[in-house]
């Protein structure tokens, strides 16, 4: 893929940042989540890509738009998935707390892995833990392979697990060994990503989520040479058939990195709407506003941050009423 497309994709996730950010605290999760969908509909529309959203915002006849299968972009070569979460977090925007981003990752057609909305088992961590720590080993032993591998003390270790009734025994065999732990209300993709940055305060995500998350998250750590595992949790024969019918032939496969993004050509990018680990949320100032965006290419496997001062006036697709910065 083109290096240019990282920055389209940026000004996709920026506008689905900037139409949502308004809506911070404001206890509307459906608000919130329906202006970040058509901001980012809208500026797919002007990205030279032939696109398929295979990770979106559900199936044709319950998403009006980024459902599964919508073709985005202008119809122009290169062909290619697109995973999209243009709210990650959308509580996290109702209550005005951190954590909530905008998100979107590329790769060649067919190399993302089609993943239902439903529950994931998932353990994401750097570098330098790659090929040390394993979701179907003890917690206990993955925590001592990652303080080793970050030449740390296990005290030192930092874990981000969702507050969840379901990862009791987790957040308990964490505590045992005394590793630090910080829960999260929601949005696990943000702590994920993190935890493949140095100096981030994360070292390791657990728990399970979202699938569609985590198809997006394991796209984020191969940029970023990290590594991902996961399982689906199926709940139910109604799950395990949108499995099946989505070419997921053995449910409770182990996913490694490679089997959900099977593609070394991935662009990953998020903007932040309110702060989080790695990016700042959306701010204004005197009648502008700034946004911090994050972008990576496993190609050639730079992170880049981008901060980006936007004058509302002036941007084409805002002053049209294509995207809309109100609520009326
Ligand atoms: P939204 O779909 O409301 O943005 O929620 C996102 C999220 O918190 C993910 O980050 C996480 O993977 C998943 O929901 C957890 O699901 P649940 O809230 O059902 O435990």
């Amino acid at each position: 893929m083109e290096r240019e497309l990282a920055l389209e994709f940026a000004r996709v996730t920026e506008a689905a940042a900037l139409t949502s950010a308004r809506w911070v605290g404001l206890g509307d999760k459906e608000a919130a989540d329906d202006a970040a969908v058509t901001a980012m509909r809208v500026m797919f529309d002007t990205v030279s890509i032939d696109g398929v959203v295979v990770i979106g915002e559900g199936e044709m006849d319950e998403a009006p738009m980024l459902f599964i299968g919508e073709k985005v972009g202008l119809g122009v070569p290169p062909q290619v998935d697109i995973a999209v979460d243009p709210l990650e977090g959308t509580n996290l925007v109702a209550k005005g707390l951190n954590g909530a981003i905008a998100v979107l990752a590329s790769a060649p057609v067919g190399t993302l892995l089609h993943a239902p909305d439903i529950y994931m088992d998932k353990i994401a961590v750097g570098a330098e833990c790659k090929g040390r720590v394993f979701l179907d080993a003890p917690v206990k032993e993955n925590l001592r392979q990652v303080a080793k591998a970050l030449d740390k003390s296990i005290r030192e270790v930092t874990v981000v697990i969702l507050d969840r009734e379901r990862h009791q025994g987790i957040i308990e065999e964490v505590r045992s060994v005394g590793a630090r732990i910080r829960l999260i209300s929601d949005g696990d993709v943000s702590p994920a990503v993190a935890a493949a940055y140095e100096n981030s305060g994360v070292d390791i995500l657990m728990g399970i989520g979202g699938a569609p998350e985590g198809v997006i998250t394991a796209a984020a750590l191969k940029c970023m040479g990290g590594d991902f595992q996961a399982r689906l949790c199926p709940e139910g024969e109604n799950e395990i058939r949108r499995c099946h019918e989505m070419g997921i032939k053995d449910v409770r496969q182990l996913f490694k990195i490679d089997e959900l993004v099977k593609s070394d050509d991935v662009i990953f990018v998020a903007t932040g709407i309110t702060d989080s680990y790695l990016l700042k949320g959306v701010r204004y100032v005197k009648g502008r506003a700034i946004t911090h965006t994050i972008v990576m290419r496993s190609a050639s496997g730079t992170i880049r941050f981008i901060e980006a001062n936007h004058c509302l006036d002036k941007k084409p697709l805002f002053k049209d009423k294509r995207i809309t910065l109100t609520m009326e």
